[in-house]
């Protein structure tokens, strides 16, 4: 898709209409949070089970609002070296042997603390960028307290101090979004500082769109029948359900493999794409795989 031209946004419907062009089909709340968000100049957090769609709704909300995807993955031990900025070591290593013996150490240290030695990071580009970006900082949950302290001073001030440079201050206002699958439970702090938007499963109806417009050439019946199986899987007690991810995998799966009916055959066949760990496959083969034959004869 190429970019569109920035625009902003005056009204929830818009975003809605918005997010779809840009192939995200939002929720109820999820257009009207990120409506406020870009009004409000807000931070969202938005939480979920995996694969629901909230690394998706940065980048839809990038696509449609015309801006820079700047995305920050998170992962345990992050810091503030791979998060803010660093000093190019090798760079003024080099800087310093190349001007041998000649210079002083004062004007050394003027020129190697330089911008042009700086490697920003994420949070640094969203800040310093001209033009105004979304900023995704995905799977917050995955960092320690420590650095979620660390991300509420850069989310509060949009700046950055560097002690050998100066302050660096945002020239723009990004969208924030911030994602966590809730592993850990993130403190009051940084919920107070946010719009909260909690992204579930979604109703049949609203899967069966996401499902049709990730997979559009399989037949709606199928597409349909899909989507009321993987609800069905759902209702158990799983390790991990399936998620929206899932049900766009089994969709292209099932096209691929021509099934014209999801039969309890084709159902065992393909388990392993929305089930991933051995005990929920011996339960769901148990009691939906049941269920599916039963319906069959039925018919
Ligand atoms: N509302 C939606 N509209 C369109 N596609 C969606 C929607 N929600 C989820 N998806 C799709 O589901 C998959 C998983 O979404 P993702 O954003 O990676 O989940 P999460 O970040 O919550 O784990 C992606 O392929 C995404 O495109
Ligand atoms: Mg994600």
């Amino acid at each position: 898709m190429p970019p569109a031209p920035p625009c902003t946004p005056t009204s929830a419907a818009e975003v809605a209409e918005g997010l779809r062009a840009a192939g995200y089909l939002p929720g109820e709340s999820t257009a009207l949070v990120a409506f406020l968000a870009t009004k409000l100049g807000k931070p969202i957090l938005v939480e979920g089970p995996a694969g629901v769609g909230k690394t998706e709704l940065a980048k839809a909300l990038a696509r449609y609002l015309g801006r820079e995807l700047v995305r920050l993955q998170c992962y345990e031990g992050l810091d503030e070296a791979k998060a803010l900025y660093e000093w190019n070591y090798r760079k003024q290593l080099l800087r310093i042997q190349a001007q041998g013996g000649e210079a002083g150490w004062s004007d050394v240290q003027e020129d190697i603390f330089g911008e042009d030695f700086l490697l920003a990071r994420p949070l640094m580009s969203a800040i310093a960028s001209e033009q105004p970006v979304v900023l995704l900082i995905d799977e917050i949950d995955k960092t320690d307290q420590e650095f979620e302290a660390m991300l509420l001073e850069v989310l509060s001030d949009f700046q950055i101090s560097i002690p050998e440079l100066g302050r660096v201050e945002s020239r723009t206002h990004p969208v924030v979004l911030l994602t966590s699958n809730n592993s850990r439970e993130l403190t009051e702090a940084l919920k107070r500082r946010c719009l909260y938007l909690w992204l579930d499963y979604p109703e049949l109806e609203h899967e069966l769109a996401i499902v049709r417009l990730h997979a559009p050439d399989l037949d709606e019946a199928v597409a349909r029948r899909l989507v009321e199986v993987v609800g069905m899987v759902r209702e158990l007690d799983l390790k991990k359900p399936p998620s929206i991810a899932e049900s766009i995998d089994w969709a292209r799966a099932l096209l691929l493999l021509g099934a014209r009916d999801i039969d309890s055959r084709v159902f065992t066949e393909t388990l392993s794409v929305i089930v991933k760990h051995r005990t929920d496959m011996d339960l769901v083969a148990e009691r939906v795989g049941v269920k599916l034959s039963a319906t069959v004869d039925a018919a």
